[in-house]
């Protein structure tokens, strides 16, 4: 049986491009049932209903607290009876009772070299910090924001000259690189999150991964 995927999304969707083409190629042994937008009429939406698949906007702005969005979206989500949630360029934080719903079958895309750079602004964080190489970060969404435990990083150089839209360009190549082989990898029954331990960890081929990920260099 093909493995279910639902994917959310606030904007451009070019990760989610990735993944579709990952599962049309069959690069992806899942397929992408429903795609959510938090907000209405971005581009990530188009290429949902280029693709034919089920597409819909759960609008925060509609909702009066964080917990009543989060309700709204997790009914919206378990509609599709998804296997795996992906979050692609999702810009919301979840609550931990939609974070928990979804343990161990929630994956996050994070434009940094996680633990360096969670939240906002990261290209231009790695610049001003003068940094010589950045990077993305694929990982199990838990209850700490841009915390999970990371399962797979890919690294780029930063150049002088470098402007944040530089980066984020460098970035965004290697991102859907490495994010379509991560949700294989789940597809595939090949990882999982293993959370007997008081910290959770990646597990991939039954091993825990190290802290950066596999293949962190
Ligand atoms: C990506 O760069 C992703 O890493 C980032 O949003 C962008 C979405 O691009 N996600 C985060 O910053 C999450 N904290 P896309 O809409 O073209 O896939």
């Amino acid at each position: 049986m093909t493995t279910k995927i639902v994917v959310l999304i606030s904007g451009n969707g070019s990760n989610l491009q990735a993944i579709i083409d990952g599962c049309d190629s069959k690069a992806i042994a899942g397929s992408v049932v429903a795609v959510i937008s938090n907000r209405p009429d971005v581009y990530g939406l188009q290429r949902a209903k280029d693709s034919e698949i089920a597409h819909q906007v759960v609008d925060h702005k509609l909702y009066p607290s964080r917990e009543d969005y989060d309700q709204a979206l997790q009914a919206a989500i378990d509609t599709y009876q998804p296997d795996l949630v992906v979050l692609a360029g999702f810009m919301r934080i979840l609550t931990p009772q939609l974070v928990n719903h979804y343990q161990g079958r929630m994956l996050n895309i994070h434009p940094s070299l996680l633990p360096k750079y969670q939240g906002l602004n990261t290209h231009q964080r790695a610049i001003d910090a003068g940094d010589s190489e950045h990077g993305v970060s694929v990982h199990f969404v838990t209850e700490e924001l841009d915390g999970g435990p990371v399962i797979l990083q890919a690294k780029v150089p930063v150049f002088d000259t470098d402007t944040s839209d530089d980066l984020a360009a460098r970035v965004h190549e290697q991102e859907h690189r490495i994010y379509p082989l991560v949700v294989n990898w789940f597809c595939q029954q090949r990882l999982s999150m293993n959370t007997q331990d008081t910290s959770f960890s990646a597990v991939l081929d039954n091993k825990d991964l190290p802290t950066q990920g596999y293949a962190s260099e």
